[in-house]
């Protein structure tokens, strides 16, 4: 299977063949009807939106030899030479590998030059924001006195970077991202111009990867063509781009949610083994995340990323069980791995443990802290079904802090010393019927004194009074000065050093 390289093929000529941009595409098309287009003019906006596409219309509508209604023929021999790139009025300048002053004084002086071939001359300068600060300065020079057989079309993807001094000669023109539709509807033409099946699905999870630039998602299609030929599949698109699908996204943040860490894990080891990437996982994560957040906003209205029609009955299931906060703080956990992966070897066990952590926060919003404990935090049950006893993370969490008071209490009315003893602990958490309490590295004393028979013992039935059953109880240790990194301290927070046994 060959490189069609579509992109290139499928550059539009004409306005009439441009997608999206219509404001644009009209503003200009009048302008050259009526012959009043500007010295000019700044397109601002993302890659791949038609930038560069608008500005060679531009280039030949303004020397077509028979235009009509502002569009060049695209037949006459301006129109051809411009298409083929010899056309010596029409000056193509890359400013990211011509960004010194004295290309832009060099164009000063040949601005003042008439046109060779054509009506007028049209220099477009790509990626704009590249000059150096004396490159801006001759070239505003040029633009504030231009010849008026000039044309400047500045092209940019970073505005901001423009000097006010050039954007106030310019007329303005912001670029947007092309719609869902407008892409999707773009490469099922291109297919069918190549005689390409591809399913609706397909054609749709490629339009969404290219998050709004029509040159990567014409990019990918190529990209997919070539590995799996004119039939194409959703599931083929899934494996050319090494990512996985919604359905698996969803099913992976009910385990999330119900604290399901062995399924959790389980299923980052069958994707990874897969083949997929650490950090596509973490990115593909961040995505669902993200899609659900704007459902929670916007519901049917919101813009999926990832998530595609059918399935987003899952974000319906799932937006009750978090709160805004904990998605926020989960997303920023996810966000930092796919940043930390990008380094990374180790990358599983990075992976895994931004999940367990994001874990915990999901699980650790208010009214999510143990099963039966309604009455002393006044607080609901767990919403998710399966999560049976969430384990810790905010020690912060007023919840917590008044359980863990409490059982302090009820063991001091026990006995005096092993409340001296186990108030030096730190409450870690409860997972299925097993009780985490920490001490640091400095507290070796006490945990063991603590593991005694009768310290333990007097901790076991004031617990079995509080939770109406009976806990086992885990002590382990905590280090804050060896393990650094939080990951780390994470995961000892959850396993011990000792290695706790969590049972699923
Ligand atoms: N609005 C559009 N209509 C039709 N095709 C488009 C459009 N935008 C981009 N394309 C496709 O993507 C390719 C690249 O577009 P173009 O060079 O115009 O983008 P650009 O905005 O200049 O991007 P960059 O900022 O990366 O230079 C085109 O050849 C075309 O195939
Ligand atoms: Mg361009
Ligand atoms: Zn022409």
């Amino acid at each position: 299977m060959s490189y069609l390289a579509l992109y290139r093929v499928h550059r539009p000529q004409r306005f009439e063949e441009v997608v999206g941009q219509d404001k644009i595409v009209k503003a200009l098309q009048n302008a050259l009807r009526e012959d009043r287009l500007s010295h000019a003019y700044l397109f601002a906006g993302p890659r791949g939106t038609g930038k560069t596409s608008i500005a060679k219309i531009v280039a030949k509508a303004v020397n077509c030899e028979s235009p009509k209604e502002g569009e060049p023929c695209n037949q006459c021999a301006s129109c051809r030479d411009i298409n083929n790139g010899t056309f010596m009025d029409v000056v193509e300048i890359d400013a990211a590998s011509n960004r010194g002053i004295d290309e832009m004084r060099d164009l000063r002086e040949k601005v003042r030059i008439l046109p060779a071939q054509g009506k007028r001359k049209v220099y477009i300068i790509d990626e704009v924001h590249m000059l150096t600060t004396e490159a801006f300065n001759a070239l505003l020079k040029t633009l504030e006195e231009p010849p008026s057989h000039v044309i400047f079309i500045l092209a940019t993807t970073e505005p901001q970077r423009i000097p006010a001094t050039i954007k106030s000669r310019c007329q303005i023109y912001y670029f947007r991202r092309l719609t869902l539709e407008e892409i999707a509807g773009r490469l099922k033409k291109v297919s069918e111009a190549y005689g390409m099946d591809w399913e609706e699905d397909a054609l749709y999870l490629v339009a969404r990867r290219a998050n709004g630039g029509l040159r990567d998602a014409l990019s990918i299609m190529d990209q997919v063509y070539a590995y799996k030929g004119e039939r194409i599949t959703k599931q083929d698109v899934l494996d050319v781009l090494g990512v996985v699908d919604d359905v698996f996204l969803a099913h992976l943040l009910d385990a999330v949610l119900s604290r399901d860490m062995k399924r959790v894990i389980e299923m980052l080891g069958q994707a990874l083994n897969e083949g997929k990437e650490a950090q596509q996982l973490a990115r593909e994560t961040v995505f669902y995340l993200r899609d659900l957040l704007l459902y929670k906003h916007l519901g049917d209205k919101a813009d999926f990323y990832v998530v595609t029609g059918d399935n987003v009955h899952f974000l319906e299931e799932q937006k009750g069980k978090v709160d805004q906060d904990a998605l926020l703080k989960a997303l920023r956990i996810m966000m930092n791995s796919v940043e930390r992966l990008k380094f990374s070897e180790g990358n599983r066990f990075l992976l895994e443990m931004a999940f367990l952590e994001m874990m915990d926060i999901l699980s650790s919003s208010p009214g999510k802290l143990v099963e039966g404990e309604d009455e002393m935090t006044g607080d609901k049950k767990p919403a998710s079904g399966k999560s049976k006893t969430p384990v810790k993370e905010k020690a912060r969490d007023e919840g917590e802090k008044v359980l863990w008071q409490k059982i302090l209490a009820g063991v001091k009315e026990k006995k005096i010393p092993t409340h001296a003893l186990l108030s030096q602990g730190k409450f870690i958490g409860i997972k299925d019927d097993v009780i985490y309490i920490g001490f640091k590295k400095g507290y070796r004393f006490h945990k063991e004194r603590m593991e005694e028979r009768g310290n333990r013992e007097i901790l076991e039935e004031v617990l079995a009074k509080i939770f109406k059953k009976p806990l086992e109880i885990q002590f382990i240790f905590l280090d804050d000065d060896q393990y650094n990194d939080i990951m780390v301290k994470k995961a000892i927070e959850y396993f011990g050093e000792d290695v706790v046994q969590i049972r699923d």
